[in-house]
C-alpha cells in the first residue's frame, strides 16, 4: 500500500498581484519575505522578540520561548500584558479614539457604530459588571451569543479582567452547551434572549436554561436584550445586563496577566472521543494574531476590514477579535444570514460600508455561486482590494468564481490554512508578493517551518503528496487540552515517534516551486487501487462540472479495488432519475482526473449534511454510502432532514 497521497490535480493557472496592489502593500518583494523568514526560523529569538516589541506590554519578557518541557511551550515569559488594553487602550492612547472600530449591522437592519473609545467604555463597563457578579482572574465564563456587538465586548471584558472565555458557536445545541460549560467548569454564562436568524428570532436564552439544568456550578447567567422575547428568569442566577451595567461604571483598570496565563478555551472535535477545550494563552498568541492579520490581510489605516465567520469559531476569535483590532482597524459585524432578506445581502453590506479586505469560507462562495451572478453584479464592489478564504480546501472553480466576480479580477485571493489549534493562519499567500493559484495555499508564515513527511517522518520531494507537519514552535499554538495533558501529547506530538513535531492531519503537497497545496484531512484519503486519492479533489472535478453545485465524495470499502469512490453530488437543475445525467458526472471526472477517480456511484441530493460551522459531515457519509447503521452523535448536523435522501429514501 502507498502511503502517498497521488496528486491529481493539475492547476497551472498564476495570477501575481498588480503593480498598484504590490507597491502599496506592506510587504512586496519575494526577498524580504525570504530574508524574514530565514531569520523567524533560524533566529526566532531575535524575530519574535522584536515582532512582540511592537505591542503594549505592561512588564517587559525575559525570554522569548523555552520549549525544554515540550510539547508545553513558554513564550515570552517573565511579560505581563493584557489582550484588551492591546486591542483597545493603545489606540486611544495613541490618538486613535474616535477611529471607529467596529460598523455593526443586525438582520433587520439595526445599526450601531462604535469608535475604539466608546468600545473602550463599553468593555470597561462590561468588565465591571462581571466583576461585581463575583466573577475573578481566572474563572471560566461561557459566551453563548448571536453577532451582536455585546458579543465582542463580552469577549473583551473577560480578557480585561484574567478570565478565561469559553465562546460556544450559537447554533449548538443545550447539549453540546451543557457539555462544555462542564468540561471547562465555568462559573458564569454570557447570553442573549435571542438572535436573528433569516426572520426568526432564536432562543438562546432557553438553550442556556436547558443546558443549565445539568450545571450547577454556574452562578450567573447574564443576559443580553437583543429580540425582546419571552424568556424564563431565574431571580437567583439571571441578570439583565442592561440592569446591571446601570449599577457601575466604565473605568475597569486592565488585570497584568502573565504571558502564559490562559486567554481562552476553544472546543473543537477530533476524529475520536468528546470535543477537546484547545487552550490558548496571552502573549504568544496576541503576538500571532497581530502580525497574521496585519500581513496577510495588508492592513492598512484606511481599510473596512469584515470577516464574515461567527466570533464562536477560532476564525472570528483571530481575525474578528484579536487581531484586527490589535492592528486597530475599522471593520463590519454583521448578525444574520447571507441570504436575508435576500441573497444579495453581503454585497450589499460591501457596498454601502465600503468593504476594502473581504474573508470568508468556500462553503458560502459555493453557494453564492449557487444562487447567481446577477446578486453580485448588482453592486458596485470596486473598493475591495483583498479576498481571502478559510476553513477547507477551496475548489478551483469556486476560487476562479470568486476572484472574477467578487474580486473582479484585480483582489489578490489569500486562501489560509489553519487551525483552531495553531491559533493563526499558517500557509498563506502574502498578497503583495505571492502570485497565487487556484487552491493553492501557498507559502508558511514566519515562524511556520512547515513540511510534507510521510509516515516515517521523512520529508518527501515536490510535489509527492503527505502529511503536513510543523517541525517547531510558534508563538501562537495551543498550550495543551484542558484537562488532558495526554492527549494532547499523543494526538499532535506522537505521530512520529523520537520527534518532537507536530502533526495536523491533513494531506499536502509542495510543488516545485515550494508553494503547499492542502489536500484535506487524511482521514478523507481514499485508496482507490493503491492510489491515494484526495477526496477534494474528485469533488474539485465534479464541481468544475456546469450541472454541479457542490459534491462531496468519500470512500466505501470495497473488495476489488480496496475503496471505492461515492460521490453524492447537488446537481444545478434539481434531482432527477436521469441515467445519462449520472454517467455525464462520471465521465466527467474521469476526464478531469483519470480513470482511477471514476466513481463507483453517484448519487444525487438536494442538499449535503453539514455541521453548523457548514462543513460537510464526511464521515457520516461514509457510514451512509457503506450502508453502515449510523452510531455516530449527530446532534452537530445542521439539516437532519437531508439524510433520507442521501440513503436513496424518500424524504
Ligand atoms: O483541514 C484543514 C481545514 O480546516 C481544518 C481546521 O479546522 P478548524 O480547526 O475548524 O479551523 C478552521 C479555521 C481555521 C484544517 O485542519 N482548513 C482550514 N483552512 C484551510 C483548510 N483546508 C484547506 N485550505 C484551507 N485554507
Amino acid at each position: 500500500m502507498s502511503e502517498q497521497i497521488d496528486n491529481v490535480l493539475h492547476e497551472n493557472r498564476a495570477f501575481p498581484p498588480s503593480k498598484d496592489f504590490q507597491s502599496q502593500a506592506r510587504l512586496n518583494s519575494f526577498e524580504q519575505y525570504q530574508r524574514m523568514y530565514a531569520e523567524s526560523l533560524q533566529d526566532p529569538e531575535a524575530f519574535w522578540g522584536r515582532v512582540a516589541q511592537e505591542l503594549p506590554w505592561i512588564r517587559p519578557f525575559d525570554q522569548v520561548l523555552d520549549w525544554s518541557d515540550a510539547p508545553f511551550a513558554s513564550w515570552f515569559q517573565g511579560g505581563q500584558l493584557n489582550a484588551s488594553a492591546i486591542c483597545l487602550d493603545q489606540h486611544v492612547a495613541n490618538g486613535r479614539g474616535d477611529k471607529l472600530a467596529i460598523r455593526w449591522e443586525g438582520e433587520p437592519g439595526d445599526r450601531r457604530d462604535f469608535t475604539y473609545r466608546e468600545l473602550l467604555e463599553e468593555v470597561g463597563r462590561f468588565a465591571n459588571v462581571l466583576k461585581a457578579r463575583g466573577v475573578q482572574r481566572g474563572d471560566r465564563v461561557a459566551i453563548y451569543m448571536p453577532m451582536i456587538p455585546e458579543l465582542t465586548m463580552a469577549v473583551l471584558a473577560c480578557a480585561r479582567i484574567g478570565a478565561v472565555h469559553s465562546v460556544v458557536f450559537g447554533g449548538f445545541s443545550a447539549q453540546a452547551l451543557a457539555d462544555r460549560i462542564h468540561d471547562g467548569d465555568c462559573c458564569a454564562v454570557i447570553t442573549s434572549d435571542g438572535g436573528w436568524r433569516r426572520g426568526k428570532v432564536l432562543p438562546l436564552k432557553q438553550e442556556v436554561d436547558t443546558a443549565l439544568a445539568t450545571c450547577k456550578g454556574v452562578h450567573t447567567q447574564l443576559v443580553i436584550r437583543r429580540c425582546g422575547n419571552e424568556v424564563a428568569w431565574d431571580e437567583k442566577r439571571d441578570v439583565w445586563y442592561h440592569e446591571a451595567a446601570e449599577q457601575v461604571g466604565s473605568d475597569c483598570p486592565p488585570e497584568a496577566m502573565e504571558s502564559e496565563d490562559l486567554l481562552f478555551l476553544l472546543y473543537t472535535s477530533g476524529s475520536t472521543g468528546k470535543p477537546k477545550g484547545i487552550m490558548h494563552s496571552t502573549g504568544g498568541y496576541m503576538v500571532g494574531a497581530y502580525l497574521s492579520a496585519r500581513y496577510i490581510f495588508d492592513l492598512r489605516e484606511d481599510d473596512v476590514y469584515w470577516c464574515t465567520a461567527d466570533v464562536g469559531w477560532i476564525t472570528g476569535h483571530s481575525y474578528i477579535v484579536y487581531g484586527p483590532m490589535a492592528n486597530g482597524v475599522t471593520q463590519v459585524m454583521y448578525e444574520g444570514a447571507p441570504n436575508a432578506p435576500a441573497e444579495n445581502r453581503f454585497w450589499d453590506i460591501c457596498e454601502r460600508h465600503g468593504v476594502t479586505v473581504f474573508y470568508t469560507a468556500p462553503t458560502a462562495i459555493r453557494a453564492f455561486m449557487k444562487w447567481g451572478d446577477q446578486h453580485v453584479k448588482r453592486h458596485d464592489l470596486s473598493k475591495l482590494r483583498l479576498l481571502g478564504s478559510v476553513g477547507e480546501p477551496i475548489n478551483p472553480e469556486a476560487w476562479m468564481w470568486y476572484r472574477k466576480l467578487v474580486g473582479g479580477d484585480r483582489c489578490p485571493i489569500v486562501d489560509t490554512w489553519w487551525q483552531t489549534e495553531t491559533g493563526g493562519i499558517m500557509i498563506s499567500p502574502l498578497p503583495g508578493i505571492t502570485a497565487t493559484h487556484p487552491g493553492c495555499a501557498s507559502l508558511p508564515f514566519f515562524g511556520v517551518d512547515a513540511a510534507i513527511l510521510d509516515l516515517q517522518g521523512n520529508e518527501l520531494g515536490p510535489d509527492q503528496g503527505g502529511l503536513l507537519a510543523l517541525q517547531k514552535p510558534w508563538p501562537s499554538m495551543l498550550r495543551g487540552i484542558w484537562g488532558d495533558a495526554k492527549r494532547y501529547r499523543d494526538t499532535y506530538w506522537s505521530k512520529w515517534p523520537g520527534k518532537m513535531v507536530y502533526f495536523a492531519g491533513d494531506g499536502a503537497r509542495r510543488d516545485p516551486d515550494g508553494l503547499f497545496w492542502i489536500l484535506g484531512r487524511v482521514d478523507d484519503v481514499i485508496n482507490v487501487s493503491g492510489h491515494r486519492l484526495s477526496t477534494m479533489e474528485v469533488e474539485s472535478a465534479l464541481v468544475s462540472h456546469p450541472g454541479v453545485v457542490e459534491a462531496a465524495v468519500v470512500g466505501r470499502p470495497d473488495e476489488l479495488t480496496g475503496e471505492a469512490i461515492v460521490a453524492f453530488v447537488i446537481p444545478q437543475g434539481g434531482v432527477t432519475d436521469d441515467p445519462l445525467v449520472i454517467q455525464a458526472l462520471s465521465d466527467h471526472v474521469v476526464h478531469e482526473i483519470g480513470k482511477l477517480a471514476r466513481p463507483a456511484e453517484i448519487r444525487l441530493t438536494e442538499a449535503l449534511p453539514k455541521t453548523r460551522s457548514g462543513k460537510i459531515m464526511r464521515r457520516l457519509l461514509r457510514d451512509i454510502a457503506s450502508g453502515r447503521e449510523q452510531v455516530q452523535d449527530l446532534s452537530t448536523i445542521e439539516n437532519p432532514a437531508v439524510l433520507d435522501q442521501l440513503r436513496g429514501k424518500k424524504a
